[in-house]
């Protein structure tokens, strides 16, 4: 996901759509895996493989991003000891422990017989991650980012454009 837009939320408001899109392939490909069709059970299995790749590299990036770039001018107005800042980082643990859970649940599904044990885990796995991370885009889309696009403009905002370029490229 890269940086096309010249707002400092802009970019994160792009990468929220791939990441919300990404999120409706694995809430179906969840659903399909106890499908009575192996060909549709295996096509699901393969696409959680897929969105766990996805969210461990582009997801982590995304998060750095916040983390690195916007948080910590936006801490400097209204303080990082608690309020909606706190968190959104505390938010961010959360769903990097679901993402690592979701990546080793993937990799055992080579596994056939250690796969249908796992699926009732993979798919409370899946629902508390994908409802995790809507509710955590929807409240930077609709709240924090409009919260930064107030407080961080001109050199402030080029600032962070900057810091998120460089993640990018790291
Ligand atoms: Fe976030
Ligand atoms: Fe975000």
């Amino acid at each position: 996901m890269e940086t096309t837009t010249n707002s400092a939320t802009g970019t994160l408001r792009q990468d929220h759509i791939a990441v919300l899109a990404e999120l409706g392939r694995l809430s179906d490909a969840g659903r399909q895996l106890t499908s009575q069709s192996e060909a549709e059970a295996g096509e699901a299995r393969r696409v959680i493989g897929e969105v766990a790749d996805f969210l461990a590299k582009e997801l982590e990036i995304h998060l750095q991003k916040e983390e690195e770039a916007l948080f910590p001018p936006m801490e400097e107005v209204i303080g990082s000891g608690g309020g909606p800042i706190a968190v959104m980082r505390y938010e961010h643990v959360d769903m990097r422990a679901d993402s690592q859970a979701l990546g080793e649940l993937a990799a055992d599904l080579v596994d056939a017989e250690k796969a249908s044990q796992n699926v009732r885990k993979l798919q409370g796995t899946i629902t508390h991650l994908c409802d995790l991370l809507t509710q955590h885009i929807h409240k930077e889309d609709f709240i924090l980012f409009n919260m930064a696009d107030d407080m961080l403009s001109g050199q402030a905002a080029d600032e962070v454009l900057a810091k998120m370029a460089e993640i990018e490229t790291r």
